[in-house]
């Protein structure tokens, strides 16, 4: 090489050389001052946004397997089929018969169809697909149960059989009497299949009635007969979130407010339960789901179990009067509004209510004569405009009268920003209610720049719920192509130190959707993927937990707050008597930093829990679903300037133990 090249290469590597010297010689510095704890950290701090989105609950964390199994869906034999084929010729396979749907003295008058099967020869039989398959596990054991009414046949027999339709478990009901009664007997599955289906044959000549067919694994969490799935369970408890939302999002407005939510009819005896259509069935032609009801087997008791359970605060939304504003916007007359405002009010009573109230006593029936420890109420989803003003001022008045001790979460619209976000933030401004909800779906650059959105606002003002939130890989909301990957996690975890570093204002705060089946989703970027059998949770999970799972009891401040890619966030745990400080390097280079602490005098071995990869398009997936998750090492600590390193792209939790 001529000296002369050389000299050029120099020139035009000077400014890199130069910045890693410098950063080779002047580590960064993240100061923390325990010697002043700042407000304290509300314990609903991170939590979990749970809607019946993408089979989130049929399909999903309700884990019947058999779609449709009270015959309610608009189309009432969705989810069910005759086997075939019927070779009359031969003889060979399965006999005739007709299936027909009928309404003539129904098991009640909430669940008013039933199937009608009719065995024109020994051997007919029909099957029904599941939530696109069924999944079961080798060895696992799954109640097959129905409503019968025959004075007919003498046995029903059920199979599961895999893809390939090989057996692999069979049971029989029996023992009929001519009315409407429950039957139930274990299947125990001899294989593992996550596409199966479920057969039922007449081995006799002659008619059934059917009704709430249902196939339910009995290894559900915390074995309950209606209980939800294990393993996504176990995946938000996990997180020791402060709170769950429930059950939405737009399912509790409705396209229309004939399907809105109402919680009524999801609690009592899972017959009793209206079967509706999901607002999700049909609103994007990119994923049509036509398949897509509600059983409202997961119910309010379920959820404020599933809060219980998990340790999470219950935060149910409620509708308001108004039907999705991105649908018909169809709003209820003013003079209607009592029916939407004593639905809260009975809720209050069925959460909180002694167990001699009307609504307490249904809960207790259902096995919880104590109180659910409900604090809180969202009136209305993601509301905006003058009609919503209108209605929460009822609501306002109404539950404020008879329930101070409820805390009343509102809308501020769909957007960080904007028109209708500016509009209803000048009425919350001078109306002060307890909780503002904002929503931001945005691009990680913009979680990146707005990790210090709540450092102005009004200390004073009504407090704040980030209530829904995901970065969009592609910008755009609602764009199939959005995927759950480092790039969206790591720029939310920027934005989760600006949320945490505001306690005194953010006091709650979820990522959104939760969840999404792999082969019926509408919505994504989600917190967590399911097959029929498997789940995983994405970056974006892993980012909810370490925040989640790394919260003091009280603030402290810190520095810098969003320089140079470098954010961070500190408190203290007074429940554990330790620093914990987060750090996020969202920089492509790995970064030499000293922690400097001021009163406190560390010493022993701090806990590190490291999340991240320096490749911001890996992704977690079924097969390697810890591709990206936090892991977890020591460091001794001896005095209060503590050198480490940041790791490119990434989230470091530091747990210092404190004298
Ligand atoms: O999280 C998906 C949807 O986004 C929610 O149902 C709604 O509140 C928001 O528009």
């Amino acid at each position: 090489m001529r000296p002369k090249d050389l000299l050029a290469i120099l020139a035009l590597l000077a400014p890199a050389l130069l910045v890693s010297a410098i950063h080779a010689q002047s580590p960064a510095i993240i100061a923390v001052d325990a010697a002043h704890p700042g407000s304290p950290i509300a314990p609903t701090m991170f939590g979990i946004f749970f809607e019946d989105i993408n089979f989130g609950a049929d399909g999903g964390l309700y884990p019947e397997l058999i779609k449709n199994r009270s015959f309610e869906f608009d189309e009432p034999l969705t989810g069910w089929k005759v086997i075939l084929p019927y070779d009359a010729t031969s003889g060979i396979g399965l006999s005739p018969g007709e299936l027909n749907i009928r309404t003539d003295a129904p098991l009640n008058a909430n669940n008013p169809h039933y199937l009608h099967v009719n065995a024109l020869a020994p051997g007919y039989g029909f099957y029904n697909s599941g939530f696109r398959g069924i999944g079961v596990e080798q060895g696992a054991e799954y109640r097959f149960s129905a409503y019968v009414r025959t004075t007919g046949p003498k046995a029903i027999r059920a199979t599961i059989t895999d893809a390939a339709g090989h057996e692999i478990g069979s049971g029989q009901l029996s023992g009929f009497d001519g009315t409407w009664k429950r039957y139930e007997t274990i299947i125990r599955a001899s294989a593992t299949a996550t596409h199966a289906q479920f057969n039922i044959f007449l081995d006799e000549k002659g008619s059934v009635d059917l009704d709430v067919v249902s196939l339910y694994p009995t290894d559900t969490w915390n074995h309950r007969p209606n209980g939800l799935r294990k393993d996504l369970v176990q995946l938000l408890a996990d997180m020791h979130p402060g709170f769950i939302r429930f059950p939405g999002g737009c399912i509790v407005e409705g396209r229309l407010l004939a399907n809105r939510y109402r919680w009524k009819t999801t609690v009592g005896d899972i017959t009793e339960r209206k079967t509706i259509i999901n607002r999700w069935n049909d609103e994007f032609d990119h994923r049509p789901t036509p398949d897509y009801f509600q059983s409202f087997g997961l119910g309010f008791y379920e959820y404020f179990q599933l809060a219980e359970d998990i340790g999470a605060a219950p935060l149910p939304i409620l509708n308001c009067g108004m039907a999705c504003q991105f649908n018909s916007s169809e709003t209820a007359k003013l003079e209607e509004i009592h029916e939407y405002i004593q639905d809260a009010l009975d809720l209050i009573e069925f959460a909180n209510g002694p167990a001699d109230t009307p609504w307490g006593k249904i809960r207790a029936q259902m096995g919880h004569p104590a109180p659910f420890n409900l604090k809180m109420i969202g009136v209305g989803n993601e509301q905006w405009g003058p009609r919503y003003i209108d209605r929460y001022k009822l609501f306002n008045e109404a539950l404020k009268a008879s329930h101070p001790e409820i805390k009343l979460v509102v809308a501020a619209g769909p957007s960080p920003s904007g028109a209708q976000f500016d509009e209803m933030w000048a009425y919350w401004r001078q109306s002060h209610p307890d909780i503002v909800d904002e929503h931001y779906y945005m691009s990680p650059d913009w979680f990146l720049q707005n990790s210090n959105r709540y450092d102005n606002y009004d200390r004073s003002g009504p407090k704040i719920f980030a209530g829904e939130y995901a970065a969009q890989s592609t910008g755009a909301p609602v764009s199939p192509k959005n995927r759950n990957n480092w790039q969206t996690a790591l720029s939310e975890a920027a934005f989760m130190t600006g949320l945490e570093r505001n306690a005194d204002v953010v006091q709650m705060a979820s990522y959104a959707p939760l969840l999404a089946h792999i082969d019926a989703w509408q919505w994504t970027p989600d917190a967590i993927w399911f097959d029929n059998l498997r789940s995983y949770g994405t970056t974006d999970y892993y980012v909810q937990k370490i925040f989640a799972n790394n919260v003091g009891t009280r603030i402290v401040p810190s520095t810098p707050h969003a320089e140079a890619g470098l954010y961070t966030v500190a408190s203290i745990d007074d429940r554990t008597h330790e620093l914990i400080i987060t750090a996020v390097n969202a920089s492509n280079a790995a970064r030499a930093t000293e922690l400097h602490l001021a009163g406190v005098t560390p010493s022993g071995s701090a806990k590190v829990t490291t999340l991240g990869t320096n490749d911001l398009a890996a992704e977690n997936s079924f097969d390697h679903p810890t591709n990206v998750a936090p892991e977890s090492s020591t460091l001794s600590v001896t005095s209060s300037t503590i050198p480490v390193m940041l790791s490119p792209n990434s989230v470091t939790v530091f747990r210092i133990p404190m004298k």
